[in-house]
């Protein structure tokens, strides 16, 4: 037998009623705050993420899905969704629309991590991303949504955890004081962070060894090493939040796994996750559209974990494993003739929207009732062939076991089941 890959999750039937409240509700908020839905390719070219996720991160360096396709080029499986939006943003000209520009996505995404719980190889992502939105009020605007969709569906407990990590222009002075501090550490660093160390020392804060964390616990934090412009524009987004009432803990340990951040970076974290706590990750990248060979457009967006959102889900609530599809009627047929005639009545309700089951694997009678029993019909007929000849039919109510004679009419069955 041949089993899916490791770290992958088939979605049965039994959790897809969730899934789809969940789709449902990230529709609904994006509609409320005008972010527009936006399809791009499963797989890209792969110098789209080593250029806007960064050369630097785990992402690129340890987790794609890359190969070389038929022609030669080198393909990537997406493991983000935010550098393919910015590259749509730029190819399909969508500056040229009113600014900003408003998007939401529900896509899987492919990274070649070690499978845990709440870590999987492919994963599902609801995220918005907000071009060309030039206001301190779009970080608001961001968190506030990612927030909304939450209380929608109706997962409690999150905590929201907020940092900035500046622009190039602090980021430079504070890589020197990391470098600095981390260079005194260098001998315990693991060999990855020794590259991190002399490239990109930000990267050694979000490593996942125990012992480079354990030391990048000590380090400098960027949050005390903002530079005038990035420190007014964290104090005009929490006031902003503050004004709409939104609490955080400003957490100055966030630096997040992706290069393309600058300024507001943010996470929501659930106790109900143990070790991959975090929901949902965002945060600003003003750098990453002319990176990838746009203008200079401000970015801002985040990406919730649906898989992680669906474990808190089933450890909170039971209400969430939400009832299957159930048929409103059930026609049992005893011999060839009532066969047919279930055949029509299954069909004319159907058409009219109206789930209607009958068998499809010989049953007996006895097994065809049973098996109604099992779906849930709301009512049953028995069809026979003096049903047939008479035109008419006992019609039963299954929940309180009451029968009413009914014509053998779907539109007159379809007026009492609806
Ligand atoms: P990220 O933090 O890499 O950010 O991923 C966002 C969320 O996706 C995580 O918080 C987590 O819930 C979920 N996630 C990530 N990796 C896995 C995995 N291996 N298995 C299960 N769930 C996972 C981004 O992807 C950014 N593109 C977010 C963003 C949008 N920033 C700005 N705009």
């Amino acid at each position: 037998m041949i089993n899916k890959p490791r770290g992958t999750e088939d979605i049965l039937p039994v959790d897809s009623p969730l899934w789809q409240k969940i789709e449902q509700a990230a529709r609904e908020v994006c509609a409320s705050y005008g972010y527009r839905e936006i399809r791009t390719p499963v797989f890209e070219d792969t110098a789209l993420f080593q250029r806007g996720v960064g050369d630097t991160t785990d992402v690129v360096q340890k987790e794609m899905y890359t190969f070389e396709d038929k022609g030669g080029r080198s393909i990537t499986l997406r493991p983000e969704g935010t550098a393919s939006l910015a590259r749509s943003f730029i190819e399909n000209s969508l500056y040229a629309d009113p600014q900003p520009t408003k998007l939401f996505y529900l896509i899987s995404c492919y990274r070649y991590e070690k499978p845990q719980s709440g870590r999987l190889r492919e994963f599902h992502q609801f995220g918005i991303e907000c071009f060309g939105g030039t206001s301190d009020a779009t970080d608001a605007e961001v968190i506030a949504l990612a927030l909304s969709f939450f209380e929608k569906v109706g997962v409690k407990g999150l905590k929201l955890n907020l940092n900035s990590i500046g622009c190039p222009v602090c980021k430079k002075d504070y890589n020197e004081k990391l470098r600095e501090y981390f260079g005194q550490h260098q001998d315990k660093l693991c060999e990855t962070c020794h590259t991190r160390l002399e490239k990109n020392p930000m990267r050694i804060i979000d490593c996942k060894s125990e012992i480079c964390s354990a030391i990048a616990k000590d380090a400098p934090k960027m949050i005390d090493h903002l530079c005038p412009d990035c420190k007014a524009h964290l104090d005009k987004t929490l006031a902003y939040l503050d004004a709409v009432g939104i609490s955080y803990t400003i957490d100055s340990s966030i630096v997040r796994g992706l290069d393309y951040y600058t300024r507001t970076v943010f996470e929501i974290t659930s106790d109900a996750l143990g070790a991959q706590s975090t929901v949902c990750g965002g945060g600003r990248y003003n750098g990453l559209v002319e990176e990838l060979g746009g203008k200079p457009t401000e970015g801002i967006g985040f990406a919730v974990g649906l898989e992680r959102l669906i474990m808190i889900l089933k450890s909170q609530n039971s209400d969430n494993l939400i009832p299957q599809n159930q048929p409103r009627i059930f026609f049992a047929a005893i011999g060839d003739n009532a066969d047919i005639e279930a055949q029509k009545l299954v069909y004319a309700l159907r058409q009219k929207n109206c789930y209607a089951e009958r068998d499809l694997c010989g049953r007996s009678i006895k097994a065809q009732m049973k098996y109604a029993n099992k779906l849930g019909a709301a009512y049953s007929m028995v069809l026979g062939d003096d049903e047939i000849a008479g035109g008419k039919a006992e019609l039963k109510n299954m929940a309180d076991g009451s029968v009413q004679i009914v014509a053998l009419n779907p539109d007159e069955i379809y007026d009492i089941i609806k």
